[in-house]
């Protein structure tokens, strides 16, 4: 069974679909696709079904990461059934999420980078009325975050592999 990965933010149009694609790079390079399952999705309903923002899809492609196939949905309550880690971008998506949660969700709710002892933020801000520096930020942001993210769910399934030896 892969682990299974769900990025989350307000539109689903800037920081969390910038996420699933800087981490389903990450995941790439480490030769972990079978065993990691990624998606993202957003509180908001505003954007459901459209590409994400352009300026996200253009810094994006700056940096190495190909969004632009990518398209928005809103969080489901199934997702608590179905996702190992729930990880907001923001402390607004985080509270938003914590109501959302069934109390029989066994898997980690946090916001992204809490996992990343090196981050110079608690949120990913908000880049949608921001400048490029914005989405730039953003970006280095969430890739801090998406390295410490690999590292954690390798220590798991190292853990799980030695488990069933
Ligand atoms: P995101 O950015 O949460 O990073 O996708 C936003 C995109 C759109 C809106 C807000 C945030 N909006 O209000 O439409």
């Amino acid at each position: 069974m892969p682990v299974r990965v769900l990025f989350v933010c307000l539109g689903n149009i800037c920081r969390s679909p910038t996420a699933e694609g800087i981490f389903r790079s990450r995941v790439e390079s480490a030769q972990l696709e079978d065993s990691i399952y990624i998606d993202s999705a957003g509180t908001g309903d505003w954007h459901i079904g459209k590409a994400p923002d352009p300026r996200a899809t253009k810094h994006g492609l700056e940096a190495g990461y190909d969004i632009s196939q990518l398209r928005a949905r809103l969080v489901r309550p199934d997702d608590f059934g179905e996702f190992d880690y729930i990880l907001a971008m923001d402390r607004q998506n985080l509270s938003d999420l914590e109501e959302m949660r069934p109390a029989d969700f066994t898997g980690r709710l946090l916001l992204l980078l809490d996992l990343d002892v090196s981050a110079a933020a608690e949120d990913v801000p908000d880049p949608y009325s921001l400048d490029a520096s914005g989405f730039k930020r953003a970006i280095s942001l969430i890739e801090g975050g998406c390295d410490a993210l690999l590292l954690d769910i390798q220590h798991h399934l190292l853990k799980e592999k030695s488990a069933n030896q």
